[in-house]
């Protein structure tokens, strides 16, 4: 046992008024949250609730998972602000949620924005949620209600990888790896949105509400001239009576959402848990205290060692290789029983750090321990002392490390995580199970003054070399607009709009979330790691 002691002074000054911007901060996420619970315009949501009689799509999930467990939602924050125009959310909701005591993907439209239509988001948002399906081989539910793609972004969405048509790749990729796919055609499905449900193994459709065609009625009279209606065409009880192409026939939502329970109730035996999990042990400090720890002064690095003390099971942190290499804290601990291998920044990445950690990931490698990156890094040390002392090198090991290994990584952006140190980090590009960040997470190549300093001293030579100067006035009018533009770039809403985050989480929703990924990973097999090349 090696239990971590707290230094914190909660009635301190400085705690105190850490504490009061923090909680500022949740407000806001919660404001966040709030508008991406809303969906469509007010008009939209009346329409689809008073005329269509249907249900809103976060009312479906509710109804389809077992009352009372939590939903875990992935891009929750995603397409908000994006010059598309889409709303926060981008149209589709999708999450981890349990059906029936299995865990599933729910991946459900949002007919209430622009009538479910594809922004190029909402396909990154779905490929996204595929990925995370197939990496832990969730089946994927898919409540579909959709007109397929947002004609005016179509270059957004229609000819590349990673746009639409990933999708259909993902669900072939899906249904040859025997992972179970099921929709509910619950609305209008067109085109894309028509396809989506037909690539699954089981179909429901709600009669006299679910429409599924290639092409609507207006698109057909408009291409053959052919006059038809909606049932007809598409309608819930043609497609299966006649066309074969849907396989139950629901009465309404709800009966179309228990249908699918019973239909996942089938699917064969539940994944067993491939770890040994212990009982949880609260942490000995209150997580709250984070909201004190965490600076409010973004100059200030975040206490990584503390904040370690208040989301681990007991306090009790079994460190690896202590004195050496201490900007990079590794050592085992666990997580509502969960054991996991932790690397956590305290200072700038050092030759030492990162050969440590490179040893660390190795042996959690070797004994099948998920890792866990909490990222707070102004990056690796630069100058003449480091680079003879090998740091291209050393960090070349960690990264090669990072990267090659298989087995679960979880990233956790606590504070500032720049340049190679957010990529080492198990940045985005290496692919975690699952990118995390708190309110007060930021990241970019360099922070916004260490940006506004480098272009301005390029300037400057620039300015040198043409035989001219500036005033101090000139060289902070040059450097405010770049400075505000990293500001506005590298705060955790942004990233979470862009889908580089999975998921922006209060601090003391950590353990939680945590728990939940871990659950979810265990169940999945285990992926052998082989190490690339390590430049010694
Ligand atoms: N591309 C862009 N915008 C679309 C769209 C599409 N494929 N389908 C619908 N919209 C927009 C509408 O213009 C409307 O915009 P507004 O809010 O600015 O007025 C909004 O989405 C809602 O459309 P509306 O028709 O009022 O909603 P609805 O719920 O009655 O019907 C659909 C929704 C999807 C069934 C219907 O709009 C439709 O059939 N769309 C065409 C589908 C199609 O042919 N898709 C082919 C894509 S390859």
């Amino acid at each position: 046992m090696s239990i971590i002691k707290s230094t914190v002074h909660n009635q301190s000054e400085e705690f105190i008024a850490n504490r009061n911007r923090y909680l500022e901060r949740i407000e806001e996420l919660q404001e966040h949250r709030q508008r991406a619970h809303l969906g469509g315009p007010e008009k939209a949501r009346k329409r689809h609730i008073e005329h269509r009689e249907q249900i809103l799509p976060r009312d479906r999930i509710r109804l389809l998972i077992d009352p009372g467990s939590p939903f875990f939602e992935l891009g929750e924050l995603a397409g908000d602000g994006l010059p598309e125009g889409t709303q926060v959310g981008a149209s589709v909701i999708t999450g981890v949620g349990l059906i029936n005591s299995r865990q599933c993907m729910i991946i459900a439209n949002d007919a209430t924005v622009k009538g479910g239509t594809y922004f190029p988001m909402t396909c990154k948002k779905h490929v996204r949620a595929q990925t995370f399906a197939i990496q832990h081989r969730l089946p994927c539910i898919t409540l579909v209600q959709s007109g397929g793609a947002f004609l005016p972004e179509q270059e957004g969405i229609f000819p590349d990888e990673g746009m639409f048509g990933s999708i259909f790749v993902n669900q072939i990729e899906m249904s040859a790896q025997g992972i179970p796919q099921i929709s509910v055609v619950m609305g209008s499905s067109t085109a894309g949105g028509a396809y989506i449900p037909a690539l699954c193994d089981e179909i429901v459709i709600i009669k006299g509400k679910g429409f599924m065609y290639l092409g609507g009625p207006q698109l057909v009279e408009a291409a053959t001239g052919e006059k038809v209606e909606h049932e007809a065409l598409g309608g819930a009880e043609m497609h299966c009576r006649d066309s074969g192409v849907t396989d139950h026939l629901a009465e309404d939502d709800a009966h179309g959402l228990s249908m699918v329970r019973d239909i996942v109730r089938n699917l064969g035996n539940l994944p067993e848990q491939r770890w040994d999990v212990a009982k949880s042990v609260p942490p000995l400090y209150p997580v709250e205290e984070i909201y004190g720890i965490v600076n409010q002064d973004t100059k200030i690095p975040t206490a990584n060692r503390q904040i370690l003390a208040r989301l681990i099971d007991g306090s009790d942190f079994d460190e690896f290789k202590a004195n050496y290499g201490d900007t990079l804290m590794c050592g085992f601990a666990k997580i509502h029983g969960f054991e996991i291998g932790i690397l956590a920044n305290d200072g700038v990445m050092f030759s030492e750090s990162a050969k440590k950690g490179a040893h660390f990931i190795n042996l959690c490698c070797q004994r099948d321990i998920p890792l866990l990156f909490v990222a707070d890094v102004p990056g690796f040390m630069v100058g003449e002392h480091a680079e003879r002392g090998g740091i291209a090198k050393d960090g070349a090991k960690f990264i090669t490390a990072m990267c090659s290994a298989k087995v679960p990584k979880y990233t956790l952006i606590t504070g500032g995580s720049y340049g190679a140190g957010y990529l080492a980090m198990c940045g985005r590009p290496f692919k975690p199970n699952a990118m995390l960040a708190w309110p007060s997470g930021r990241a970019g190549i360099m922070g916004p003054e260490q940006v506004a300093n480098t272009l301005a001293t390029v300037r400057e030579d620039i300015l040198k070399r043409e035989g001219k100067s500036w005033t101090e006035e000139e060289r902070e009018e040059f450097k405010a607009p770049h400075r505000k533009r990293f500001e506005d770039s590298e705060g955790a809403y942004n990233f979470a709009s862009k889908l580089w985050y999975d998921a922006v989480i209060d601090p003391t929703e950590t353990r939680e979330v945590l728990a939940l990924l871990l659950d979810l990973a265990g169940r999945s097999p285990k992926v052998e790691t082989k190490f690339g090349v390590f430049r010694q």
